[in-house]
């Protein structure tokens, strides 16, 4: 039996182009860059599967180019690249990652957290620039970070890691989601509250919904203004959750403290002031950038492919 065809959007991680290549014929080579449009639709003219990015926006057009197609598994957990409409009008499934993105990107979120706090990325640019004349009283003071209160937007998978990791800087967590979920962890130390209450408690307020037209924009100016000034914003979901400029317009006016953001409205581009605001710390998307994890995302990109090709339920559907 030949192998199936498939269509791979970019060069992944070593691991997985072996195991991609033992089990499928590739209808294209795969590039570290985003494909251009005309080889995305030649891709796919002859895939019955398709691995994608965040990076291709899969329309209608992309699914019509494709007549045997049965399934596309997106390497990643959010799937606002794709038109979900469209697919399910063709019968094509939709597959994600979850799950094993989840410690990552919950770890990254931190790791922006204390950057943004304590000036971890301004205190490293000021070293190699060669000019520091030795300790100060009075130099670089940032934020504390334990026993500050920690507001999370949206608490799925990601919400909750980031939160369960509040613990051991015993620091209160005050959360809202469309509805209060299970949290696990002492009694009262991670509460639901209402989106207004959290804008205005916050010390440290992290997003993690998915990017959706009621998300769209969430952290509009209006929400921006109900933070404290001495507030700062992480950013680990998707850039258009929050109104970039609105964000820069509060930081230039010092109505926030700053911002670690690893996601931006229209990447790769961002708003240029934000490289000129020492208290942002920008980060290339990375929520998800392990070797491990990013080797676990592909191996459940080709087991979702495989169920499906093989007549079983998909593991990680989305349509
Ligand atoms: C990355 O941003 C993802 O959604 O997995
Ligand atoms: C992602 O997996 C989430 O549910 O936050």
């Amino acid at each position: 039996m030949p192998h199936p065809t498939l269509y791979v959007a970019r060069l992944l991680p070593a691991p997985v182009m072996t195991a991609i290549t033992e089990r499928f014929q590739l209808t294209s080579s795969p590039h570290v860059e985003p494909p251009r449009r005309t080889d995305l639709l030649d891709g796919f003219r002859q895939a019955t599967a398709a691995i994608c990015t965040l990076t291709e926006h899969l329309d209608a057009e992309v699914l019509d180019a494709a007549p045997s197609l049965r399934v596309v598994a997106n390497y990643a957990v959010g799937y606002n690249n794709i038109d979900l409409d469209a697919a399910r009008s063709r019968g094509v499934i939709v597959t994600n990652t979850p799950d094993v993105l989840t410690e990552a990107t919950a770890d990254l979120t931190w790791a922006l957290l204390f950057a943004v706090a304590r000036r971890v990325a301004e205190g490293d640019h000021f070293m190699r620039a060669g000019t520091w004349g030795g300790w100060e009283p009075t130099q670089m003071l940032g934020a504390d970070v334990f026993g500050k209160t920690l507001g999370i937007m949206g608490m799925g998978r990601i919400g909750r890691a980031v939160a369960e990791r509040a613990r051991g800087f015993t620091m209160p967590v005050l959360y809202w989601s469309r509805r209060p979920v299970p949290v696990p962890g002492p009694d009262n130390q991670c509460l639901w509250a209402p989106f207004e209450e959290v804008l205005a408690r916050a010390d440290f307020l992290s997003l993690h919904v998915p990017l959706t037209p009621e998300t769209h924009h969430l952290m509009s100016a209006g929400a921006l203004r109900q933070m404290r000034p001495t507030a700062f914003l992480i950013n680990t979901s998707r850039g258009s959750v929050v109104d970039e400029g609105a964000l820069v317009d509060a930081l230039t006016e010092g109505r926030l403290a700053g911002a670690g953001l690893d996601v931006y409205e229209r990447e790769p581009e961002l708003h240029p002031a934000l490289l000129r605001l020492p208290q942002v710390v920008v980060l290339p998307h990375l929520g998800s950038a392990t070797l491990s994890t990013r080797v676990r995302m592909g191996m459940m990109c080709i087991e979702n492919i495989q169920a499906v090709l093989e007549g079983r339920p998909a593991l990680n559907r989305v349509v």
